[in-house]
């Protein structure tokens, strides 16, 4: 591994073909923006200076992107490939070796860097090729009779029989930074594209006896960059398929390693199961035993051993504790957390609210800002009415309290221990402990009432 190795990520291009307003290496794979996963990538190796090139949607870039690493230069105007580089070299280390990434490719592997810059020294560089079946469009590796690099073409200055070739320029290279500062500043813009291209430089190190090592990638999609949507939803699929292959490897079950979406880290415990069309956002944790349903969405999520979360339940920002059951189609909003054995059944919204061992709220109710006790049961279309209009209050609900269906707990108020509130209550005062206490008018009937007749139209 070279000293002082500087890393450069060439971010400035515009991105056309995304037909976007935001700079292309913004847009999110994985729920991060593809520059996050080039700089990730760059920071494993643990580069001594880390620069990103940026140009187009001017300070965007640095505005969106995190890092006291970072150290941006700015290409005001995008002359080309080797123009770009040139506007980083002023940050760099003269001394080591320099890695040029791209900001649009985003799944470049780690150990496919490092074979790469164990090519690269004071006195040599290397390229990082791959032959494609269909090379248009890329920079072709020309080699002399030999073998040996020669040169790189870019594909509108190539000839017919240079077209032909099918090894081709990934755009990652590695070189000594002082050489590579003295040959950007001998390039010319005389091209099809009227560009200072990187690419030149491969002639001028050929040209000064520099070995030019070439290395390839394990797989092709390594190096495939963004340019369009969907170029962009392809590489997002093969993203994921890879985070489906990674967990299946650790011991999960996922139903179908096409039908997964984690954006985010996802952690399983043994004998998971994940059936499809799941999402996982943000940092998920799913204890052994755990199985999550059809089309569920978990965001910053803990989910202890045994709990089983049904189709369609979206749950985000809360805890889940062991052997609960949850939906189908149960919501649980930020600040929950679900002691062991509760049961969230279907049409529930909770929101902000601990629920405790063995409490069940089974159907279609919402339980907001609310302190539940343990083994409470609370009836079908039970409303917590946490808000006046100006303020949240809480509901405080005590151990093993009964509530009744269509019950309104209007809060700030307090079910003590024990309660059995009758169904079909507004409770607007503090019931007490062991008590039954209700709110209903009182049944009558009124007997030989009889119902409106339909008059006839005349
Ligand atoms: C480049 C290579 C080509 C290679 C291909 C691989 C050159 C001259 N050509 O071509 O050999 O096969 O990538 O995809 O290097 N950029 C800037 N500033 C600029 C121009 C580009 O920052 O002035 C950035 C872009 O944002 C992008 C990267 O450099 O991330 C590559 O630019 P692009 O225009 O895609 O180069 P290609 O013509 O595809
Ligand atoms: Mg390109």
């Amino acid at each position: 591994m070279p000293n002082s190795l500087n890393v450069v990520i060439l971010a400035a291009g515009r991105g056309t073909r995304m037909h976007s307003d935001l700079p292309k290496v913004l847009h999110c794979l994985a729920g991060r923006a593809l520059l996050d996963h080039v700089l990730a990538t760059a920071r494993a190796l643990k580069p001594a200076r880390l620069c990103v090139v940026y140009g187009y949607g001017g300070d965007a870039l640095p505005k969106a992107v995190q890092g006291n690493d970072i150290v941006w230069a700015l290409q005001a105007r995008q002359l080309g490939t080797g123009h770009a580089l040139q506007q980083a070299l002023p940050h760099l280390d003269a001394q080591g070796v320099t890695l040029v990434l791209y900001g649009d490719v985003p799944l470049t592997r780690q150990d496919t860097l490092q074979r790469l810059l164990q090519q690269a020294g004071s006195d040599s560089m290397a390229v990082l090729t791959v032959a494609l079946s269909d090379p248009t469009g890329y920079g072709r590796i020309v080699r002399d009779t030999d073998g040996r690099v020669a040169r790189i073409v870019e594909q509108k200055d190539a000839s017919d029989a240079e077209k032909r070739i099918n090894e081709v320029n990934t755009g990652i290279i590695a070189a000594p930074t002082a050489r590579l500062a003295r040959w950007l500043a001998g390039l010319s813009n005389d091209n099809a594209q009227g560009e200072y291209y990187l690419t030149d430089t491969i002639a001028m190190a050929v040209a000064e006896g520099m070995p030019v090592a070439t290395s390839h990638p394990h797989h092709e999609w390594e190096v495939l960059g963004v340019n369009s949507k969907l170029q962009l939803a392809e590489l997002e699929r093969v993203y994921q398929r890879n985070y489906a292959e990674k967990l299946a490897g650790l011991g999960a079950t996922i139903m179908d390693p096409a039908r997964l979406d984690v954006r985010g880290d996802l952690v399983c415990g043994q004998d998971v199961i994940i059936d499809v069309n799941c999402v996982f956002e943000g940092s998920v944790t799913l204890g052994s035993q755990v199985k999550v349903g059809a089309n569920c969405v978990l965001k910053n999520v803990s989910v202890a051993e045994g709990t089983q979360i049904q189709p369609f339940s979206h749950i985000e920002e809360a805890q889940i504790g062991a052997n609960c059951r949850i939906g189908p189609f149960a919501r649980i909003r930020p600040g929950t957390a679900l002691a062991s054995d509760a049961h969230v059944g279907n049409f529930v919204e909770i929101k902000n609210s601990q629920i405790g061992s063995g409490s069940k709220v089974n159907h279609l109710s919402y339980v907001g800002d609310a302190t539940v006790g343990s083994k409470v049961n609370i009836g079908a279309g039970t409303i917590t009415c946490n808000y006046d209009g100006a303020n949240k209050h809480r509901t405080v609900i005590e151990d093993e309290v009964f509530i009744g269906s269509d019950t309104q707990l209007v809060a700030p108020v307090t079910v003590g221990r024990g309660a059995t509130i009758g169904a079909g209550s507004t409770i607007t005062r503090d019931a007490p402990a062991g008590e039954l206490t209700l709110s209903r008018m009182k049944q009558l009937t009124i007997t030989g009432w009889q119902r409106p007749t339909k008059k006839s139209k005349r």
